[in-house]
């Protein structure tokens, strides 16, 4: 049975919190909710804990965690060192949608490094992940709360669907807020580099440490040879196949018209992930608005939400509706390139 707490998103009531925490300290696993998106809890410093996570998920046991803390001292027992430049991200962005992946220290169980030399680290930016972990008193491995290879769950209800009576616990405090994951900036090399694009964007940490680098995997493009274990597999994804159309709003709306009238002459149900640009062009049918392009924020904040909505509506197809790969947008495009698993289309 999953314990099910409903906790207030900025003032957490204390005993249930601490009940939360006990869990974790005894090592069982509590989904909990960050700005990002839920996830999925286990004491970083408990190899079997860490193990149950890769089980209940049916994650691949060669992609590693992160690691969750309340506060910089929890930083220092995980990691050998840090450079400079880690100090001046912390300062501007933790806590936050970052996560810093530095020379892990030996005491790191490789449950959670997955046998790495290196660890990823963040420091959460919401009110009830924090009180969790500083209840707990321990850092927490977290990956996203969701079956390995759906979309991450951007609510309570969204972690239900793939983990109920498989995990001890979850606190629900309402929707999560940015709605991707956090962007992983590796600092071992010698220029900083994205492996995966999520809530702060390129331009957001070069304007504090200067030139940072896009690994190729990360806008979901050639993963032949990965840095990041995460970006080999097909992720993100809905049940049904989702195809992916990127271009000038006129000719997307063209070309997914074109699309769902095929596939409904071959008697399919077609869903549509459109934005507001492109959405009054696409007549009838299950059309979901995920926003407007102007508002690439918007769209993070509810894409995972769309696709589960549309795979909920029965439909056999989704076609998917591009936008700049800028700001935020460049995580959006990630998750979509990597849910169309190579269904992409340039109109
Ligand atoms: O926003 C987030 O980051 C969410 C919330 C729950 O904090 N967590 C999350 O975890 O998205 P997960 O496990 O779904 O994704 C972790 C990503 C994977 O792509 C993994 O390969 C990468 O981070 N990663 C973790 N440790 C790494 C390391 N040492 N080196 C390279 N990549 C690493
Ligand atoms: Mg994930």
């Amino acid at each position: 049975r999953t314990a099910y707490w409903q906790v207030d998103p900025v003032e957490p009531r204390s005993e249930i919190i601490d009940r939360a925490g006990m869990i974790l300290r005894r090592g069982g696993l509590v989904a909990f909710p960050t700005e990002t998106v839920y996830g999925l809890g286990a004491s970083a410093l408990d190899g079997r804990a860490v193990r149950r996570i890769f089980e209940v998920k049916g994650r691949p046991p060669d992609n590693p965690l992160i690691v969750h803390v309340a506060g910089r001292e929890m930083l220092r027992p995980l990691v050998r060192s840090w450079p400079a430049t880690a100090e001046k991200l912390m300062a501007a962005f933790w806590p936050g949608p970052l996560t810093l992946v530095l020379p892990a220290a030996p005491g790191v169980p490789r449950e959670v490094t997955a046998g790495l030399d290196t660890v990823g680290i963040r420091m959460p930016a919401h009110p009830v992940a924090l009180a969790l972990i500083a209840s707990a008193g321990i850092p927490v491995a977290a990956p996203s709360a969701n079956l390995s290879g759906r979309p991450s769950p951007t609510t309570a209800g969204h972690v239900l669907q793939d983990l109920n009576g498989r995990i001890d616990a979850i606190l629900d405090a309402g929707p999560a807020g940015v709605g991707v994951e956090s962007t992983v900036l590796d600092l071992v090399a010698d220029v900083p580099v994205i492996l995966r694009p999520g809530g702060i964007t390129p331009e957001e940490l070069e304007k504090v440490i200067g030139k940072v680098k896009v690994d190729p995997g990360a806008d979901g493009g050639d993963v032949s040879r990965p840095r990041s274990p995460g970006m080999k597999y097909r992720h993100y994804a809905p049940r049904v196949p989702l195809v992916l159309v990127e271009g000038e709003p006129e000719r997307v709306a063209a070309r997914l018209k074109e699309l769902a009238d095929n596939y409904r002459a071959l008697g399919r149900r077609v869903g549509i992930l459109a934005t507001a640009e492109t959405a009054g062009k696409l007549n009838g049918g299950q059309v979901v608005v995920a926003g407007s392009r102007q508002n690439p924020a918007a769209i993070a904040s509810r894409l995972f939400a769309a696709l589960r909505q549309l795979e909920g509506r029965g439909v056999d197809v989704i076609l998917a509706e591009g936008i700049e790969p800028r700001g935020l947008g460049l995580a959006v495009m990630n998750r979509l390139r990597r849910a169309a698993g190579g269904h992409i289309e340039r109109v």
